[in-house]
């Protein structure tokens, strides 16, 4: 496990970005799995910055996302179809087509196949070069929320009350945050030749002392990823302080 310790969300960002860029160049057709939530945000627009700049090229680039809330359709601005068209994929070259998000909405109604689809199609892909990934305050990763064991596959999620809440500041209301959610598995995000964790400040230091040093167990998932043999973290001094 290699970690970067840097001094605050703009340089955790930078970092980030730079690694992706290493991986886009190095394989130009690289498979991304991206991933939302505030944590990318800032390692988004470096990699928007560097293509405006000229020195990145998504033509070739394919991405599958981590998750997407159940019922939000595409163009809801709360789904995480429309954050990443906002944020990457409406800003640089990507080709639209080479990019996937899990169906939120047609998951509601065939969540069997929606699922099986969904790994099916990482797997055909040629599997994931380079997971990026945030890290819930309860050790989540994606949305595979604490349980009883690591959900292998793609799956539908039950929410915690902690998610929800976390989630809730970028929704109107509480009362409009999906309890719901697809995700990818632990069995998929592992699969995935290298992760990329991003964490930044201090809320989230707790989460990630359990993540790196504490056992591994589905009751912290992001633990596991302590048995993958290529996984970088990229983390504020903040983040890090408990570690
Ligand atoms: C959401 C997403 C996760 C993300 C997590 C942390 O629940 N499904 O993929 O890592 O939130 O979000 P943030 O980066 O906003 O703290």
């Amino acid at each position: 496990m290699e970690i970067f310790e840097e001094k605050d969300y703009a340089s955790v960002s930078r970092k980030a970005a730079n690694i992706i860029s290493a991986q886009i160049i190095q394989n130009p057709k690289s498979l991304l799995g991206l991933a939302t939530g505030s944590s990318p945000i800032g390692t988004y627009k470096q990699l928007v910055e560097w293509y405006k700049k000229g020195d990145l090229d998504f033509s070739q680039v394919k991405s599958v996302n981590l998750d997407e809330y159940l019922g939000l359709s595409a163009d809801d601005p709360n789904s995480y179809h429309y954050f990443m068209r906002q944020q990457l994929f409406d800003c640089v070259n990507i080709d639209i087509n080479n990019t996937h998000v899990p169906d939120g909405l047609k998951a509601v109604s065939n969540p069997v196949e929606v699922c099986t689809a969904y790994d099916n199609l990482i797997q055909n892909l040629g599997g994931i070069d380079l997971q990026l990934l945030g890290l819930g305050h309860n050790c989540h990763i994606g949305f595979n929320e604490p349980a009883d064991s690591f959900p292998a596959g793609t799956h539908i999620v039950d929410l915690t009350q902690n998610t929800i809440d976390a989630n809730s500041r970028l929704f109107n209301c509480i009362e409009d945050v999906p309890t719901r959610a697809i995700t990818m598995g632990i069995k998929n995000i592992m699969s995935a030749k290298r992760i990329l964790l991003v964490v930044s400040g201090s809320d989230k230091a707790e989460a990630l002392q359990k993540a790196l040093y504490g056992p591994i167990t589905p009751t912290a998932p992001a633990s596991i990823l302590q048995l993958h043999e290529h996984v970088t973290i990229v983390a504020d001094t903040a983040a890090l302080s408990l570690c």
